[in-house]
């Protein structure tokens, strides 16, 4: 009781200095208006006693409205809200619940944030090491038989030995992307913008794919633009997003051509890049442009691919401000494009 009392009074501590100026304008007035010493001094002491117990009542007030809030933050520490309509504060503090709240849901959503950011890392991590080992594994085997006498057998030695080059290309490849993709990540792209014929820059690009069209006898086609026509972004990082895209629509179709080019608006032009090939599933088509994420894996690796291309790409249009975006039937064919300025 008598500790109850000390801690209430102690709590009421801080507001000393109003209740004594409080109770000095009261003692004057009572000294002034009474005559008798005797009625002064009761009145005074009467007044003192008052004081103390008013104190004590505020202090015990404070009390319970801090012991609330430090059960609520005990709860909180323990984990055991799911939500913030289960924080409940008394009328009185009903003032600070909406901060709590805002304070709750603030924590527990950059909890769960960097919970996906690990849980990406992780799988990204998984992915990489899968990607890595797969051509590893194929090089080793290759070397292994190679040197467990295949190398004397002129019939398979060429071939094991190009296997194993082929190999290390895509290892050295994915490494490439790999980079690309933690720089841009990272934000240490350096983008350098700059005006630049768009005929010109289209046209040396899609020349470089003919070879690759002719082998999968697919017609590659270039529709130039008007020849003055110049687009501002950064040219190098540009050929890597058409380098993709153009790979792309050439490994996944079957029959029929590839079409690459420019719509014209007022501000901008859009690069679209056109297939018929196998198409995308609609369920896939938001997911084309994550990291690793491919559509029909055994196909995808069969022609060479660790789905990296299209993350790359979507950073760098999106460096430039602006969007990819794809249209797709499947067995039909697919449209990716995107705009710049011009
Ligand atoms: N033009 C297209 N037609 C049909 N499917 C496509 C096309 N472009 C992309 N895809 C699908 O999207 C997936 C992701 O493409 P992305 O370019 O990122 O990876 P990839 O081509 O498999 O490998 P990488 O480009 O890293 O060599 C591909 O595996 C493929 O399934
Ligand atoms: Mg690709």
């Amino acid at each position: 009781m008598l500790t109850k009392i000390k801690s209430n009074l102690l709590s009421a501590r801080i507001y000393i200095p109003e209740v004594l100026l409080f109770d000095f304008i009261i003692s004057f007035i009572i000294f002034i208006f009474i005559d008798s010493t005797y009625a002064v001094v009761s009145l005074i002491i009467i007044e003192l006693i008052l004081s103390i117990i008013m104190l004590g009542y505020i202090g015990r007030k404070r009390n319970a409205e801090l012991d609330e809030i430090k059960r609520i933050i005990n709860n909180i520490r323990k984990s055991e809200y799911s939500n913030s309509e289960e924080i409940h504060l008394s009328k009185n503090l009903s003032a600070i619940e909406e901060d709590i709240k805002k304070m709750f849901e603030k924590t527990k959503s950059d909890i769960e944030y960097l919970k996906r950011l690990e849980r990406i890392r992780t799988e990204f991590l998984a992915n990489v090491s899968h990607e890595l080992r797969t051509p590893i594994f194929a090089i080793q085997g290759y070397i292994e038989t190679l040197l467990n006498g295949a190398i004397n057998d002129a019939k398979v030695n060429n071939y094991f030995l190009e296997k194993a080059n082929t190999h290390t290309l895509n290892l050295n490849n994915l490494l490439n992307d790999l980079i690309d993709i933690s720089m841009i990540e990272s934000g240490e792209m350096k983008m350098s913008f700059r005006y630049f014929n768009i005929n010109d820059y289209l046209q040396t690009i899609v020349n470089e794919f003919q070879p690759m069209a002719e082998e999968k006898n697919i017609e590659l086609i270039y529709h130039p633009a008007h020849d003055r026509l110049q687009f501002f972004g950064d040219k190098n990082k540009l050929r890597q997003v058409m380098i993709n895209l153009i790979q792309n629509a050439i490994k996944y179709t079957e029959k029929g051509k590839v079409e690459v080019l420019i719509e014209e608006e007022q501000k901008f032009g859009r690069i679209i890049v056109k297939d018929t090939g196998y198409g995308i599933p609609e369920n896939d088509l938001s997911r084309i442009f994550e990291r690793f994420y491919r559509v029909d894996k055994a196909r995808s690796r069969a022609v060479g691919g660790t789905g990296l291309g299209l993350a790359i790409v979507k950073h760098i249009v999106e460096a430039h401000g602006s969007k990819i975006e794809v249209k797709s039937k499947l067995d039909e064919g697919s449209e990716f494009s995107f705009k710049l300025k011009k």
